[in-house]
């Protein structure tokens, strides 16, 4: 059994990942011991609005969830609406949840404190990350490196909304975060045909009625970007990756965040050939078995069909 600490901006791909993460929880083979939010797909309190409803519709309604950090460490909040929908679930309006006002970094000593090798994923920008300070066994989706950003012409969403953040959790890594970057999450995309497949798999899963409206927002997005009527879904791919369920190869880089620049912001390098002369940061995730994430995916379905119907 794997604890983990999810930290996310749920999201379109947050939500996968979380309901992901809740088919594992129930069938024993991770503990979810509590989610927390950032501002980034939408703001903070809305990202564990949507946290708590895909949790309780995965039967985890006692996973603590609770709000992290308002804002960015230094720049303004830009969140991303026309990326994941006015309420960050595409077309679905969660409606009002009640939400923990525990304090968020007393959930991540305690989780630490409880759990030697808890597994700590961070899905959204790295405010909280940065906030706290090191944690080991942090797994991270952000940054694009020697691959075209999503944001800007070299900076990947998360790294962008957050570059100091960023900037600061990497500078004060004390052993290698697991970076899951754009050149391998982009590669595992969901369309219309795999997403009826999955739904047929969760079959009396409650959050299964909601996804075709939470993807048709993410398919329209991602088509008027020209990559096609698809979803890359990023998050999930990290938390497979976090978790060892699929098999990748990572490097042992040292990482650095431009923060400062208008024009770079969020921009992130990595010294392949020792330049810097500086201690390792980070375990660059270069390649991953896309189709073992799909099958590992329908597994995690089945589980949470079959949970959901010894339940009712
Ligand atoms: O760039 C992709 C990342 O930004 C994902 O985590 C997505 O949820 C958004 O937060
Ligand atoms: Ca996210």
């Amino acid at each position: 059994m794997i604890p983990v600490l999810i930290d996310c901006d749920t999201g379109i791909d947050d939500a996968l990942a979380l309901m992901y993460l809740a088919a594992l929880h129930h069938e024993g083979e991770v503990e979810i011991v509590g989610a927390t939010t950032t501002a980034g797909n939408v703001d903070v309190q809305q990202t564990a609005v949507n946290t708590r409803w895909v949790l309780d519709k995965c039967g985890l309604g006692n996973v603590p969830v609770v709000v992290g950090e308002p804002v960015p460490l230094q720049v303004p909040l830009t969140t991303t609406p026309e990326t994941h929908g006015e309420f960050g679930l595409g077309y679905i309006n969660p409606g009002a949840q009640d939400i923990s006002r525990d304090s968020w970094q007393d959930i991540w000593r305690n989780a630490i404190a409880q759990y030697a090798d808890l597994q700590l994923i961070v899905t959204g920008p790295a405010t909280n990350l940065a906030t706290f300070g090191h944690v080991q066994n942090t797994t991270l989706m952000g940054g694009s490196y020697l691959y075209p950003g999503n944001t800007t012409p070299t900076a990947e969403w998360n790294t962008w909304v957050d570059p100091h953040g960023a900037k600061q959790a990497f500078a004060q890594a004390k052993d290698p975060i697991t970076v899951c970057s754009l050149g391998v999450t982009e590669r595992f995309t969901i369309n219309p045909q795999t997403l009826n497949t999955l739904i047929d798999a969760l079959g009396t899963t409650p959050i299964a009625a909601y996804l075709p409206e939470m993807l048709r927002f993410y398919f329209e997005f991602h088509d008027s970007q020209g990559e096609g009527y698809l979803a890359q879904i990023h998050d999930l791919l990290t938390v497979m990756i976090a978790l060892g369920k699929i098999p990748f190869n990572t490097r042992k880089v040292t990482v650095d965040v431009e923060a400062d620049s208008e024009l770079m912001r969020g921009t992130t390098v990595v010294d392949l050939r020792g330049h810097w002369g500086r201690k390792a940061n980070a375990l660059l995730v270069d390649d991953v078995d896309v189709d073992a994430a799909h099958a590992e995916l329908l597994r995690a379905a089945i589980l949470l069909n079959r949970f959901a119907s010894e339940v009712t």
